[in-house]
């Protein structure tokens, strides 16, 4: 595990953006996994303002979300689907029908899986994959447990997971309760990780994460495990470690 220290928040999104771009220039055709979260956005912003620059060429790039909230349509603004276009799809000259996320519409669980483990396979694997951090140590939906998930599943979002989800909704009741999300399994087979995170609120997790035991209680910690994974992550996350 490598740990890049960045300065600030802005300096992390570039260092990120700036491994992402390697891999774009490297190889054309690479397929990204991609995140939502608030954590990634500067990044994204970074990566479009080098695509402005005629920097980047996302013509040939395939990407696959790590997840997607059940039960919210594509035209709801916070959905992941929504998100990623609006974030970065919309923005560079990628080919949208080479890219995926799980289908939140899909009301049967085991199809909408089924399905996207299929279309993760389709497109040969991930080659980079970006992730941010829950601050119970989730990756994708992928939450605390007695067990680290294998492929793409549906989850029960956490209490502490709805809560933090809630600003973003008009009221509790309508924060999503359920999600698809990309397994550890999954994660794991990614030839590359890229894990962005920002800010003292995380200090803690990441402190765990990282330097603690390997548990499904703290599902990243599994990232220990990987031989080619970088830690984005800025001064005030890397407070509590030397
Ligand atoms: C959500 C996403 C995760 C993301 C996490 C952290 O739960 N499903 O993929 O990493 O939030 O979000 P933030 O970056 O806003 O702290």
């Amino acid at each position: 595990m490598k740990i890049i220290r960045a300065k600030d928040y802005k300096d992390m999104s570039r260092k990120a953006a700036n491994i992402i771009s390697a891999q774009i220039i490297m190889k054309p055709n690479c397929v990204l996994g991609l995140a939502t979260g608030s954590t990634p956005i500067g990044t994204y912003d970074q990566l479009v303002e080098w695509y402005n620059k005629g920097d980047l060429d996302f013509s040939e790039v395939t990407t696959v979300n790590l997840d997607e909230y059940k039960g919210l349509t594509r035209e709801n603004d916070q959905s992941y689907y929504y998100f990623m276009n609006d974030k970065l799809f919309s923005r560079v000259n990628i080919n949208k029908d080479r890219t995926f996320l799980p289908d939140g519409m899909e009301p049967d669980s085991d199809k909408a899986c089924r399905d996207y483990n299929e279309i993760i396979a389709s497109v040969g694997g991930v080659d980079l994959q970006l992730l941010g951090l829950g601050h119970n140590g989730h990756i994708g939906f992928n939450e605390p447990g007695m067990a680290f998930e294998a492929e793409t599943h549906c989850v029960n979002l956490t209490e502490s997971t709805m809560k933090a989800n809630q600003r973003f909704f008009a009221s509790m009741d309508e924060v999503p309760k359920q999600a698809y999300t990309m397994g550890i399994k999954t994660i794991m087979q990614a030839k590359k990780i890229l894990i962005v995170i920002s800010g003292e609120d995380k200090a803690q997790i990441v402190k765990e994460a990282f330097f603690g035991p390997i548990t499904p209680k703290v599902q990243a910690s599994v990232l220990q495990l990987h031989n080619d994974v970088i830690v984005v992550a800025d001064e005030a996350a890397l407070s509590l470690v030397k």
